[in-house]
């Protein structure tokens, strides 16, 4: 069985994502002082301009992998890679392809908030790949709700079954620590922790109402199940405070014990298994101008199966023939290194200049593709109107790297010069506007555009050569050359798919 923890934390902004990475880094050894992973954060921030958004609105908008390792119980080390999802609602799409990447997620939910609808949608994102969820409920050293209410509310608004593996002893003001219901052990605020189960009652630091309390929500909801969980259908639940360090060490051994190794991934029909030989792996992200210094690309590869061994020589599927990876780069908290091996459920970041991209697959035999990371319609679209029109070749670049990226998608129209980009949400825009000036030194202005929405056109060679004669005006096409029709209106979606029911009008394309 492999040793590798793929996961991703999914939260509310707000709800203490930072702090408990930090803390998880902490526990992990892999730094060494909290507040490391800001610091790091804030000299990103400082690189470019359009990290100031992130800065400004408090939000994350990028995400990243961290690697630490851990001895378990048995004293065997686990290697934990963490992939830093974007907060924002706004950034579901990237969201979910970094989804793709993990073999499971922390919910960080806070305790004085509940669940946010944001929360739930990264959650539905999760259901929608199977992937299994621990739930943390960050906060109980602040006056929150009731335990009770938090847990009914996780299994109403998720339809799950939630399981409690620890308990607040007293929120806020009477917060006295956390009972791990598996060991008996309460941590208590210095750092301790004592044996009480069986006895809880009889305790001095567990006072009467809050013994009976906890006694209470340990026989009332299910007991934890390895298949459930791992099947979706049930979330074991932490409390803790991230801030005080309270829980995290148990939420750290949980992930050890429970969470799956690396699962086999979809290519077609076929599941590749994380014992084949054949080194195999996708694209779930690229990210351009990491170093400014260096006009660099970094494609972030989940690897699926094999062993990989740098300076090895893999196929893209994008490209078609083989590439050496001479400096694949591993990321640890504060540092990368370069990378001399990679398993299964590791994530490998491969330098290159735009011949990776998001969604291709690498295997030495360039025999299968990896499946499931679609584009998204975008739901909001915009016209770009250059400031100086002399920089047309540099914007179209731009858009190009960017949609690559998968900040924006674009639409070259079949007649006109007025390129379009699409986002799934405003924040996009802003990010397109500002990396743009930061990073191309074009000044650009998004207009309104004469579309509503995007949708990709597939069916019979003779059919969509009809279909194009006629609608010219409204088709575009994107990145890859791929036909767009570009709508009015949802209506106009509809009565172009009643009039041509030989052609598929689809809402997302698979890269
Ligand atoms: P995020 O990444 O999910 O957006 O959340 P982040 O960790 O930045 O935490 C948001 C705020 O909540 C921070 O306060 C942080 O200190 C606080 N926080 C996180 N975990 C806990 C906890 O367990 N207990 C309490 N009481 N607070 C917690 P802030 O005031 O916004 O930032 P800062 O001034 O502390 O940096």
């Amino acid at each position: 069985m492999s040793n590798r923890r793929t996961f991703a934390i999914i939260s509310h902004p707000d709800a203490g994502k930072t702090t408990l990475t930090e803390k998880l880094l902490l526990q992990g050894g892999a730094i060494h002082l909290a507040g490391e992973v800001k610091a790091r954060g804030q000299a990103r921030r400082a690189r470019s301009d359009w990290m100031k958004i992130e800065q400004q609105r408090g939000i994350s908008v990028t995400s990243s992998v961290m690697t630490f390792e851990r001895r378990d119980e048995n004293g065997d080390i686990v290697t934990f890679n963490l992939l830093d999802t974007p907060g924002h609602e706004d950034f579901s799409e990237d969201t979910y392809r970094t989804l793709t990447a993990v073999d499971s997620a922390i919910m960080v939910i806070d305790a004085a908030k509940g669940i946010e609808p944001q929360t739930r949608k990264l959650f539905e994102v999760c259901r929608l790949r199977s992937v299994p969820i621990i739930t943390f409920v960050n906060k109980v050293d602040r006056e929150g709700r009731p335990p009770f209410e938090l847990l009914d509310e996780v299994a109403d608004m998720l339809a799950l079954d939630v399981s409690p593996q620890s308990w607040p002893i007293g929120m806020g003001g009477l917060f006295k620590g956390v009972l791990n219901f598996e060991s008996g052990a309460l941590a208590l605020p210095e750092g301790e922790s004592k044996e009480f189960l069986g006895k809880l009652d009889a305790s001095p630091e567990i006072p009467e109402p809050f013994a009976e309390e906890a006694e209470l929500a340990r026989i009332a909801y299910p007991e934890f199940d390895l298949e459930a969980y791992r099947g979706g259908d049930l979330t074991p639940v932490f409390f803790g405070s991230a801030l005080k360090n309270f829980g995290v060490v148990d939420l750290i051994e949980a992930i050890a014990r429970y969470a799956p190794p690396p699962r086999p991934q979809p290519a077609g029909d076929e599941q590749i298994p994380p014992d084949r030989d054949e080194v195999t792996g996708f694209i779930f992200k690229v990210q351009a101008n990491m170093d400014p210094q260096h006009r660099d690309r970094i494609a972030f590869m989940r690897m699926v199966s094999g062993t990989f061994k740098r300076g090895m020589k893999l196929t893209p599927s994008g490209l078609g023939k083989p590439l050496a990876i001479h400096s694949p780069i591993m990321f640890f908290a504060q540092d990368r290194e370069i990378a001399d091996t990679a398993e299964a459920g590791d994530i490998i970041g491969i330098p290159n200049h735009g011949t990776l991209r998001v969604g291709d697959t690498l295997s030495e035999k360039n025999a299968l593709r990896f499946t499931g990371l679609p584009n998204f319609a975008p739901e909001i679209l915009r016209r770009v109107v250059l400031r100086d029109p002399t920089k047309t070749k540099q914007l179209r670049k731009a858009l190009d790297d960017l949609s690559e990226e998968g900040v924006i998608q674009v639409f070259y129209p079949e007649i006109g010069g007025q390129w379009i980009v699409g986002v799934v949400g405003q924040l996009q825009l802003e990010v397109l506007v500002s990396r743009l000036e930061a990073e191309y030194k074009v000044e650009a202005v998004l207009e309104a555009a004469p579309f509503d929405t995007a949708r990709w056109l597939s069916g019979e060679e003779k059919a969509i050569d009809e279909f194009e004669s006629f609608n010219r005006a409204n088709l575009a096409r994107d990145r890859d050359g791929d036909l767009v029709f570009m709508a009015k209106s949802m209506w106009d979606v509809n009565y172009q798919q009643e009039k041509n029911p030989d052609l598929a009008f689809s809402a997302t394309k698979e890269r």
